[in-house]
């Protein structure tokens, strides 16, 4: 079932929910600590601001709970503090150090010398012939060291020359420098002196060479020999800054990886300077960019908080180079790229995404977690098919063919991921690996490939969300209990009744015991329900209900019954319709109770009273046979919740019933599913006398191993 939409189910049914009104994502909470304390034994987490930014009483208090390396997005650059020759305008940079004092908090200076934002004075005459090396160099060391000199006791480094080297491709016989007019003047050297007027100021202060496409290969190995050459001619470099204008589709981790690798063998200081992640496909800090499409789709959101999550592994990984990790501006609302390129943690109201918790809540012990390549073909593969695999630990993988695909996504992963997002292959394929060990048991899923939803090819399909759903089941400790065997095996039978409530043919499935067909015993009946979006196969399908069975009867465990399984009506349900609260379960009501226990009283052996007939269900089913069994007390005896909700000794004894009458309550939910509150109503049916029974299966969620346990321990409840 779809995440979001079966967290907030089993919450509403589960009852931590208090109205149908909420039927939706989950709500965010706000933070209470920030990035900055999460990444301490990591590196700095700093952030670019405008002067909006530090007047804001709202965005001061994100600012100073979040971060603590503050860069001014524009207020230090050569154009803002410099317009014209020797007329400077500290204002702005004024008031953002000044913010920086008062909180004591340190600067990351932006920028000494860069081709863009600077005022054509520093280069240029009025008639716009270019400046002679003397004259260049001149205007560069007054204005370097006028800055340098005036906020060296809030700045700890600067980013001295900026985007200095030239993009991809670079012709054979051509610069691997930007042919910018100082380049032009002075070639390389203008880059060595920038650094050395910077150093003269501010000996003190980390110095670095800032670009970006960063991490692609060829311009890393460009940015890579320029720093060299500096490193040989004696220049005080002592960083390189990676700006980290990336997007959702690239860089890919590897090339991450190994940039930071290459330049962390000539400097000792790495910083990302300028961390953002686009939705769309642009790259880089070019300053002509696509402003982005109107709505980020949820794909998208998971594709984005995997490139964030995947990256910030990366940097862990390099913490020993790596000392600062600054996002470019606070939140989506002022980005330089605009809403709605979607690029930061914090989106347009502020508001922290679900990615943000993703990168701050990182689990250290799994950095270095190390996966067991014994990856075999899931058991649910349809014939010949490799993918997905799963391992002993519970990882799964897949493998996906979409050779014209931009993006792959597998709606499977640990909590709050989204999914798990698959990178392109070296064969062409589509591959990627769970962030962890699954839960043990049965998983619906799909695939999300450029936004539309396909199921896998690999995997059989069963019907989940009101839809056929690709499945996959990571093999349970306990897995014995539904085992095949060579033991006498009972039968599940299609029958097909006629319903004149609602004028059509139906269909259920009815377990027969092993031995039914041949012997003349009558046997009591469970009615079984399957959750929402569901139908009558889910129960034996997914959860092997008569695997279960014939395994217990086998072993003496339980009496031999019959079980009828049909479908529940459930599937009209939709969020933001009628909602769960007021789903009219009447309907149901009279085909289960006035249809369909007739049709079966008469066309199989049972025993057709009320002390040998069960009804139980899962999650919405569950929601089901509360109220039917409370509607129809004169049916049934045995009531069973599968993560389905809990009975109060008021509403059985509102509804005319009483320990004696009610033969059996079982209360069942998975260890993930929030059981207190099952438990604690399975304790007080107790002490009020019923013959009541709770039960938490270990390590699940709201997914069919909790239900299949759950079968497993009420049975021998039944029909005693
Ligand atoms: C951007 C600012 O965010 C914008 O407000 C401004 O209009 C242009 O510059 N690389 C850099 C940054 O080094 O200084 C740029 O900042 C983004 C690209």
């Amino acid at each position: 079932m779809k995440k979001t939409l079966v967290a907030a189910m089993c919450a509403l049914i589960l009852g931590a929910i208090p109205s149908a009104a909420q039927w939706g994502p989950r709500p965010i909470p706000e933070p209470t600590d920030g990035l900055k304390d999460a990444y301490k034994d990591y590196f700095k987490i700093g952030v670019a601001v405008n002067n909006k930014n530090v007047q804001d009483p709202d965005q001061v208090k994100v600012i100073l709970r979040e971060y603590n390396s503050i860069t001014a997005e524009n207020a230090m650059k050569p154009q803002p503090t410099e317009p014209k020759k020797g007329e400077f305008n500290w204002k702005d940079a004024d008031e953002i150090a000044d913010f920086c004092r008062a909180n004591g908090i340190k600067l990351r200076g932006h920028t000494l010398m860069w081709h863009s934002q600077i005022g054509s004075w520093m280069y240029q005459d009025e008639k716009g012939n270019l400046l002679s090396k003397e004259e260049l160099y001149a205007n560069m060391k007054h204005h370097i060291q006028a800055i340098v000199n005036r906020y060296k006791d809030v700045v700890y480094c600067w980013d001295v020359v900026n985007e200095a080297v030239a993009d991809s491709p670079v012709w054979p016989g051509r610069s691997e420098l930007r042919d910018s007019p100082m380049y032009k003047i002075a070639g390389e050297e203008f880059i060595y002196k920038a650094f050395e007027f910077a150093h003269e100021a501010d000996p003190e202060a980390l110095l670095f060479y800032n670009d970006y496409n960063d991490a692609e290969p060829a311009k890393s190995q460009r940015i890579y020999n320029l720093v060299k050459r500096m490193k040989e001619a004696g220049v005080p470099v002592d960083g390189i800054g990676m700006q980290g204008h990336y997007n959702v589709y690239g860089p890919s981790m590897a090339d991450v990886d190994a940039a930071i690798s290459l330049y962390s063998t000539i400097v000792d200081h790495i910083h990302v300077t300028e961390l953002d992640i686009r939705v769309n496909e642009d790259m880089g800090g070019g300053l002509r960019f696509n402003m982005g499409q109107a709505k980020v789709a949820d794909w998208e959101k998971t594709l984005q908080q995997d490139q964030y999550t995947k990256l910030f592994k990366v940097l862990r990984k390099h913490k020993d180079v790596i000392d600062c990790v600054t996002f470019w501006n606070v939140s989506d609302k002022d980005s330089w790229l605009g809403t709605n390129n979607y690029p930061l943690l914090f989106d347009e109201n502020v508001k922290p995404k679900q990615a943000y918790f993703a990168v701050k809540g990182f689990d250290p012990k799994m950095d270095n977690a190390e996966i067991i390549e014994d990856f075999k073909p899931s058991e649910l593969n349809q014939p010949g098919q490799q993918y997905p695999m799963v391992n002993s630990q519970g990882y799964a993988r897949f493998k996906v063919d979409a050779p014209k695909a931009t993006s792959v996504i597998v709606t499977l992963g640990l909590g709050g991921e989204g999914g798990t997002v698959l990178r392109k292959a070296e064969d062409g394929s589509w591959m990627g690996t769970t962030s962890g060990p699954m839960d043990e048991g049965f998983h619906y899923y799909h695939l999300i490939i450029d936004g539309g939803v396909f199921n896998d090819p690999g995997t059989e399909n069963f019907y989940g969300s009101t839809r056929q759903e690709s499945g996959i089941e990571i093999p349970a400790h306990d897995r014995a209990f539904y085992e095949e065997r060579d033991i006498p095996h009972g039968n599940v039978q299609q029958i097909l009744f006629w319903s004149n409530s609602t004028n059509m043919l139906k269909k259920a499935y009815v377990y027969t015991p092993a031995g039914y067909e041949k012997g003349k015993k009558k046997y009591p009946v469970l009615y079984l329900q399957h959750g929402w979006g569901e139908n009558e196969y889910a129960w034996w399908n997914q959860g092997h209900a008569n695997l279960i069975m014939d395994n217990m009867i086998a072993e003496g465990k339980i009496e031999p019954f019959i079980i009828v399984m049909t479908y529940g009506m459930t599937n009209d349900v939709r969020p933001g319709g009628a909602g769960l609260r007021g789903f009219n379960y009447k309907d149901f009501e009279t085909v289960l109770c006035d249809e369909l226990i007739p049709y079966v009283d008469s066309h199989f052996r049972t025993v057709a009273k009320r002390e040998s007939r069960a009804m139980a269900g899962l999650s919405m089913g569950g929601m089901e046979t509360h109220n039917i069994t409370l509607a129809r007390p004169e049916l049934f005896a045995y009531f069973g919740l599968h993560s389905g909700g809990i009975y109060t000794p008021k509403e059985l004894e509102a509804a005319g019933l009483d320990a004696k009458k009610v033969k059996g309550i079982f209360v069942g939910c998975g260890s993930k599913e929030g059981p207190d509150r099952i438990m604690k109503a399975a304790e007080d049916l107790q002490a009020a006398g019923y013959n009541a029974k709770g039960y938490v299966s270990e390590g699940t969620a709201h997914e069919f191993l909790t239900w299949r346990r759950c079968l497993l321990e009420m049975a021998p409840m039944l029909f005693k």
